[in-house]
């Protein structure tokens, strides 16, 4: 085969395996309760007030009181997702990895890990204590990671 030819051929490979990809992070959520969407719909709601903490400390502008303020928002928002789940919710569109469902203890200890990291991040924030703040932002930031890398595609 000419070189061109199977230059356009991989091109077009790359263009479809692209737009199947696109696709199939659009798969509906059918299922009535809606797990899927209610549990992404919640992480990305508390990424909404985790990232401006982030970018504040990069930043290097820490504002005690509107840190305090996203710290608070973050509090009321990060047990959202857990509740959504449930034993059947392995389902597209989801990016949960099966581990979530064939190692519960794990999940769990990762969920209560985030937990003890983000209680010390909340009181840090409440005590206006900037120094404190950026060690626990960061613990929290790990325990995020630390879940992903297991437990999400
Ligand atoms: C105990 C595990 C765990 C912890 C801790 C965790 N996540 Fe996740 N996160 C997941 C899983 C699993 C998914 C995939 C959910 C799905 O697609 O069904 C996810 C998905 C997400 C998504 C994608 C939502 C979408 O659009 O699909 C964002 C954003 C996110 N997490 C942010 C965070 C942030 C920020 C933190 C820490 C402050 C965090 N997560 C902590 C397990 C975790």
């Amino acid at each position: 085969m000419p070189r061109t030819k199977f230059a356009t051929r991989l091109a077009l490979a790359a263009l479809s395996a692209l737009i199947l990809a696109g696709c199939s992070s659009e798969v509906a959520d059918t299922h009535p309760e809606q797990p899927v969407t209610k549990r992404r719909d919640a992480f990305k709601a508390m990424l909404r007030s985790f990232e401006p903490m982030g970018t504040m400390l990069k930043d290097r502008r820490y504002d005690a009181d509107a840190f305090a303020k996203l710290a608070d928002e973050f509090g009321r928002l990060r047990d959202a997702p857990w509740s959504h789940f449930g034993a059947d919710t392995n389902y597209p569109p989801t990016k949960a990895k099966p581990a979530v469902w064939e190692k519960p203890a794990e999940f769990d200890q990762r969920r209560q890990e985030f937990v003890a990291a983000t209680d010390r991040l909340l009181a840090a924030a409440a005590a206006r204590n900037e120094a404190e703040v950026r060690t626990t932002y960061a613990a929290a930031q790990d325990s995020c990671k630390a879940c992903h890398r297991d437990f999400r595609k």
